[in-house]
């Protein structure tokens, strides 16, 4: 026999891929991907009131804050390290109307808490939310007529709720609703009014996703009719998420993103290597409700299984996350 091995048993073989995995030590050199506190972006809802923190049904652990609470919420938030939050509000029905109107009071609920928040909390990055759903009576991101979405009278809509975001003290503004036109339109109308430096996280690659459910009973914004096919992007394509991220691009945006995230990694990974701009995933609400439910029942490691599905979406090429569990995982990582 040729075998250099006196013991016949072992196999002439010169690479033996678990000699790097034998320890922790090694292990830990060798690993490619690392998810750290910078990479995460805490989404928090606000409501009005006092003194209020109610959990949301469908997304357990997670709660709607009147903006006292939230406050103490974000200083917890800080402490740990989380450099963002996204703010969404939940706006009683009776201001709700087809313009959104409330989007772009100078004294409405996002505008106040974003005030409030910088005043208290200066350092951490406020990223606000620009889409009319929240504001809207049907539920839909765009003003309704004759059962269909207005394109460009929203985007006019879209750039008044940004600037009056901007004003208020936001360092970031996220439109999230998928108009066409919307970044250029609005980093226009933050420039005319000389706020060159608040940047634009475009939520590019938006799918219209069955995984938004429990943040739609956050907000109380379900759809009122039909559902956001037509602005939201098919779940089948990835061609046309790249054509959406170089029109965002050509637009002004300073960061792209891609919504949902753990069932998109391959549009993650695409995006990744299109751009060189920072590329963000959206973990959304149904990607936590599953992961919570299934470790309510005692039927996987919670905390494990959160580390391993944000840790796939940072190896899919997502330099920022926005989750709900960022606070569980700045504790897991300390
Ligand atoms: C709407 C918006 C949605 C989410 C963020 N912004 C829902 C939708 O498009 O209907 C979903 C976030 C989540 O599910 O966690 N502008």
């Amino acid at each position: 026999m040729s075998s250099t091995n006196q013991n016949s048993k072992h196999l002439a073989l010169l690479h033996r891929p678990r000699r790097l995995r034998r320890t922790e030590t090694l292990r830990r050199m060798v690993q490619e991907t690392q998810l750290t506190v910078n990479d995460l972006i805490y989404p928090l809802f606000v409501m009005e009131g006092e003194n209020l923190k109610e959990e949301i049904p469908s997304m357990p652990d997670c709660y709607r804050y009147s903006l006292d609470l939230l406050l103490k919420e974000i200083t917890d938030t800080a402490n740990l390290g989380i450099n963002a939050i996204a703010l969404f509000p939940t706006i009683s029905t009776e201001k709700k109307d087809n313009q959104g109107k409330e989007s772009y009071n100078p004294d409405g609920l996002v505008q106040r808490t974003v005030r409030a928040i910088k005043q208290e909390i200066p350092e951490i990055t406020v990223i606000t939310d620009v889409a009319l759903d929240p504001y809207s009576i049907y539920g839909h991101d765009g003003i309704v007529k004759d059962g269909k979405i207005l394109n460009d009278e929203t985007v006019e809509i879209l750039v008044k709720m940004a600037v009056s975001q901007a004003e208020a003290g936001a360092d970031m503004v996220a439109p999230s609703d998928m108009m066409d036109g919307r970044v250029g339109a609005i980093r226009q109308g933050l420039d005319s009014a000389s706020y060159f430096d608040v940047s634009i996280l475009a939520y590019s690659a938006k799918y219209a996703s069955a995984y938004y459910g429990p943040f739609r009973d956050a907000l109380e914004s379900a759809p009122q009719f039909g559902d956001k096919q037509t602005y939201q992007m098919n779940p089948a394509n990835v061609r046309e998420a790249i054509k959406e991220v170089a029109l965002d691009i050509a637009e002004g945006a300073d960061i792209v993103m891609v919504k949902p995230a753990l069932a998109y990694l391959d549009i993650i990974h695409r995006l990744r290597e299109y751009t060189n701009l920072p590329v963000a995933a959206y973990n959304v609400s149904g990607e936590y409700a599953m992961i919570k439910a299934a470790a309510r029942q005692g039927w996987i490691d919670e905390k494990k299984v959160i580390l391993e599905t944000l840790t796939s979406m940072k190896r899919a090429g997502a330099d920022l996350i926005l989750t709900y569990f960022a606070k569980e995982i700045a504790l897991i990582l300390r």
